[in-house]
C-alpha cells in the first residue's frame, strides 16, 4: 500500500521498533530522516532502503536526544533536507534494569531524559510546525507500562506516563488545526530492550509492531495498544483499586 506520507522523521531509528518503522516507510516510497546515536546502524538502513528499491530514501542523522539544545537547528536542517515533513515518530527509549529495592537516581534521571525530555525536545518543534501549517501527524511510542505505577520499574513507568500526558496535551493544542497526535502503547516487542527478560508473553516482532503503528497513525487514532488485545488487559489493570494492585509484585 502506498503511504500518504511523502516525508517522515523517526527519532530512535537505529534499532527495534524505530528501525522497523524506517524500513516500512522507505519501502512505501517515503523519504525518511533517521535519528539515533549509532551511525553504523543508520548507514545499514540507508543501504538497505536503497537495495530494497521501494522508491524511498533514508537520510541518517547522528544525534543524542539528551542534547536538547541542538534540536531546533537539527530539526530545521532535517525539514530542509527532506523538503517538508508529514510524519514524526518519537521512538527513542531506554529501560534500564532496576533491582526491586534499588534507588539509583543517575540511572533513573537518564531514563527520564531520553524517554520524556527527549520527546519534548523533538515533538515541541514538530507540533509548532504542524500547528502553523495545519497538517501533519505526530506519533509517540509510549508503553502499557505507563498505565500504572509498578513497584518493579518506577521511573520507566513514570517516563511513559509523562509521555502519554504530554501527547494528550499536544493533541488538545494542535488537534483543533487538523494535526493528528497518536499515542502508541505497545506490550512486549521482540527487540534489544526485551531480549533475555523473563516473563514475556504475547511477544510480537518489531516489524509487526511497526505495521500496526503505521496503520493506527494513518487512521489518526488517539491511543492504540499494540497488539490490540492489550486494551482489555490494561482496562482491567487500570480499574484495579490501589490496595489490590500494590499486592501484585510487578
Ligand atoms: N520492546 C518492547 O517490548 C517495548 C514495549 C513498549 C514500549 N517500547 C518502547 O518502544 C521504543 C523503542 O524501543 P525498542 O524496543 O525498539 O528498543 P531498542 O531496539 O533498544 O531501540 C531504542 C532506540 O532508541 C534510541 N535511543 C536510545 N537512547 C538514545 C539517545 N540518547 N539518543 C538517541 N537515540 C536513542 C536507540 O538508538 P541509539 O542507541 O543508536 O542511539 C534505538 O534506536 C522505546 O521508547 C521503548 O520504551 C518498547
Amino acid at each position: 500500500m502506498k503511504t500518504t506520507w511523502q516525508t517522515a522523521l523517526i527519532v530512535g531509528a537505529s534499532s527495534g521498533i524505530g528501525a522497523a518503522l524506517v524500513k516500512r516507510l522507505a519501502a512505501q516510497g517515503c523519504r525518511v530522516a533517521a535519528v539515533a546515536r549509532r551511525s553504523d546502524k543508520l548507514e545499514n538502513l540507508v543501504v538497505g532502503a536503497h537495495a530494497a528499491g521501494g522508491g524511498g530514501e533514508v537520510l541518517p542523522y547522528v544525534a543524542d536526544v539528551r542534547d536538547a539544545q541542538s534540536v531546533p537547528e537539527l530539526f530545521a536542517t532535517i525539514t530542509g533536507d527532506l523538503g517538508g515533513l508529514d510524519l514524526v515518530i518519537y521512538a527513542a527509549g531506554v529501560m534500564h534494569p532496576v533491582q526491586f529495592e534499588e534507588y539509583e537516581t543517575v540511572k533513573d534521571l537518564e531514563m527520564l531524559r531520553i524517554n520524556l525530555s527527549g520527546a519534548v525536545a523533538w515533538l515541541n518543534p514538530a507540533a509548532q510546525r504542524f500547528g502553523r501549517l495545519k497538517k501533519g501527524t505526530i506519533v509517540g511510542i509510549g508503553s502499557v507500562a505507563g498505565d500504572r505505577g509498578r513497584s518493579g520499574s518506577p521511573v520507566y513507568n513514570t517516563s511513559k506516563a509523562g509521555l502519554h500526558t504530554y501527547l494528550e496535551a499536544l493533541r488538545n493544542r494542535v488537534g483543533r488545526y487538523g494535526v493528528k497526535v497518536v499515542t502508541i502503547k505497545p506490550g512486549f516487542v521482540d527487540t534489544a530492550m526485551t531480549r533475555g527478560l523473563p516473563g514475556l508473553f504475547w511477544l510480537i516482532s518489531a516489524d509487526r509492531a511497526a505495521e500496526v503503528i503505521l496503520k493506527k497513525a494513518r487512521k489518526g487514532v488517539v491511543t492504540a495498544y499494540v497488539p490490540g488485545r492489550w486494551r482489555l488487559v490494561m482496562l482491567i489493570i487500570r480499574s484495579m483499586p490501589s490496595f489490590i494492585f500494590r499486592r501484585l509484585k510487578v
